[in-house]
């Protein structure tokens, strides 16, 4: 079959190469998938340069976490999916439902699991959802991760309710599904952004206010002041090192911030003694369980919503998809056709 790989020891983008593989076969428990889109995360340029778990793959792997299509066989014993059905696997393998497993977890697409980004793989059929029927392929594998990851904390972890405020920091994967989820949710959404243009699109797309973090490097009192001097209840922190004192100075009483990502770095001085005068809180968030997943997709196909794909790539276009992803050019999701 026709696949990607990252190459041992890759340290950077010429690590990802075409390749072909054997197809594989579906054992006891497992579905082939016939897969029909892949999306890129940001996780993704982290295993390309080999700065994931802070060192490169040590072997070959097919890369992409997030991936959807179609079963084409199934191994004996397996109840939850048939032939035809149109699922996509789940980013961590034996995550069901209930707290994180303890200990080491396997995810699609870095060492030992291989991901997506190939014409087939195999699935356990508990490491697999069906998709939303009214999503494409395409639109149904920008969910695994990304969509999970804000899902997961705004409306697991931070239950959302009318009214409140929920700021979302960058227009990436994560922070578009946060503020669509937000708003289903009832809530108010401020969103940050580098780019005035991505931010008339938030605004587009329901949020209430946008603040250009490039031309408001103090973003934090602009949003204080978008509050009435509140402060949002809930903050989606994909920024790491960088923003996160700001979130604190911007986080209302006894509001949440979902520490999710290190765009800006992990090395920080940010003392957490903000929080305390606020009864405020952060919480750690690594993606989901599969009975969130169901519950996301529930909301999703409920609400018809349609998550947002800045551009679409071809299956041989795979190093310019990840290219753009590193541009920061894109405004929600990057997606691959397979
Ligand atoms: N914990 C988890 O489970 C989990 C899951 C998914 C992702 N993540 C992490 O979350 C982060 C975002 O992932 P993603 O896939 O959504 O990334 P992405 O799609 O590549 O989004 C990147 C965007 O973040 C924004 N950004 C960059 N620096 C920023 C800053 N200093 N302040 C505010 N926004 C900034 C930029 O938005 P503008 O162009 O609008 O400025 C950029 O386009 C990454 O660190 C990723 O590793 C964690």
């Amino acid at each position: 079959m026709r696949a990607y790989e990252i190459v041992a020891g890759s340290d950077g983008l010429e690590g990802l190469r075409r390749c072909d593989r054997p197809e594989p076969t579906a054992a006891a428990g497992q579905v082939l998938v016939r897969l029909r889109a892949a999306s890129l995360n940001f996780r993704d340029l982290l295993i390309a340069r080999g700065k994931y778990g802070g060192a490169p793959v040590k072997q070959a792997v097919v890369p992409l976490s997030d991936g959807a299509g179609e079963v084409v066989a199934v191994g004996t014993g397996v109840a939850r999916f048939r032939v035809g059905d149109r699922i996509a696997g789940t980013f961590f393998r034996d995550w069901i439902a209930g707290p994180a497993p303890s200990g080491a977890r396997v995810a699609l697409g870095a060492p030992p699991a291989d991901g997506v980004l190939a014409e087939y793989a195999v699935f356990g059929e508990q490491n697999a959802v069906l998709i939303p029927a009214q999503l494409s392929f395409e639109a149904a594998a920008t969910l695994p991760c990304a969509a999970l990851t804000a899902w997961h904390a705004l409306m697991t972890i931070g239950g959302v309710q009318p009214g409140q405020t929920v700021l979302v920091l960058g227009t990436g994967g994560v922070s578009i599904f946060a503020l669509q989820f937000a708003r289903l949710a009832g809530a108010r959404v401020l969103v940050t952004s580098s780019n005035d243009d991505k931010l008339a699109r938030a605004l587009a797309l329901g949020a209430a206010a946008a603040v250009n973090y490039r031309a408001t490097p103090d973003w934090q009192h602009e949003v204080l002041r978008l509050t009435g001097g509140y402060g949002v209840d809930h903050i989606v922190e994909v920024g790491g090192a960088g923003t996160l004192g700001r979130s604190i100075q911007a986080i209302a009483i006894g509001g949440r911030i979902y520490l999710i990502g290190v765009l800006t770095g992990v090395a920080s001085d940010v003392g957490p003694h903000g929080l305390m005068t606020k009864y405020a809180s952060i919480h750690g968030v690594y993606v989901g369980s599969r009975s969130m997943f169901e519950n996301m997709n529930s909301a999703i196909e409920v609400n018809a919503m349609q998550p947002v794909i800045d551009r679409v790539f071809e299956f041989d276009q795979a190093l310019e998809a990840y290219r753009h992803l590193e541009r920061r050019a894109h405004f929600g999701k990057i997606v691959i056709r397979i």
